[in-house]
């Protein structure tokens, strides 16, 4: 039996640097759910076609073989056999991704993908429905948050560490959207599960928090 640690949370309350640090220090394999929407996005996009469009992203899903592979413990999303890893970081694709993730049938496409990789391996899964929805029977399910201020703060900082120069407004709007269109769309929205601790980090260091979600993680297992 594997073990399957699911994290949910809004955008940009650390979950993937958290649950990526946290599989390292516990051998796990990190799962970074959200690259699988941004990759239909960055190909929807690339195609053309609106994001938010069921009629137009459908149709498409025919020609998209998403595919995570890892290298030395690293997560690398492929569409098609090209490596979409570095391009699909962009505020464009994250807002693209929101718009196709409120879709069903991407959800579904996505499924059972995501449900393969947890059983085969110990894994650390971050997303919006991984507790709720895709590993309903995780045998450690965290809510991961923090203020929609701090996360704009942490975004907008990590997004000039990468040399682009957003407006602060911007990022706390995006944000505010994502958070709203994740909240209340239709299917699987973001919530936490009933059985999930609540880690809200707003007030922790990068350190602090790792080490509230490792020895958390530790404790249920
Ligand atoms: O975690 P992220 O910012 O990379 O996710 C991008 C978008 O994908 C996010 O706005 C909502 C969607 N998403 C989802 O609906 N379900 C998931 N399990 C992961 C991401």
């Amino acid at each position: 039996m594997k073990i399957n640690v699911a994290v949910d949370g809004p955008a940009g309350a650390g979950k993937s640097t958290l649950a990526k640090a946290a599989a390292k220090e516990l051998g796990f394999i990190y799962v970074d759910t959200g690259a699988l929407y941004r990759s239909i996005a960055y190909y929807v996009i690339k195609k053309g076609a609106d994001p938010k469009s069921a009629e137009q992203v459908v149709p498409l899903l025919d020609e998209i073989n998403p595919e995570l592979r890892y290298t030395d413990g690293v997560q690398h999303v492929f569409v098609n056999g090209e490596d979409v890893s570095g391009l699909i970081r962009t505020p464009e694709i994250s807002m693209g991704a929101s718009g196709v993730s409120a879709i069903p049938q991407v959800r579904e496409f996505l499924f059972k993908l995501q449900k393969d990789i947890a059983a085969e391996n110990n894994i650390i899964m971050d997303g919006r429905d991984i507790g709720t929805v895709v590993l309903p029977h995780a045998q450690v399910k965290v809510y991961l948050t923090a203020s929609d201020k701090v996360r704009a703060d942490r975004r907008y900082k990590e997004l000039c560490e990468k040399g682009q120069a957003p407006s602060y407004d911007e990022v706390l709007a995006d944000i505010r959207q994502r958070d709203y269109n994740d909240m209340n769309r239709d299917i699987s929205p973001l919530r936490q599960a009933e059985d999930a601790v609540l880690l809200d980090t707003s007030d922790d260091t990068l350190e602090q928090a790792l080490q509230r979600l490792v020895s958390l993680i530790k404790e249920k297992m």
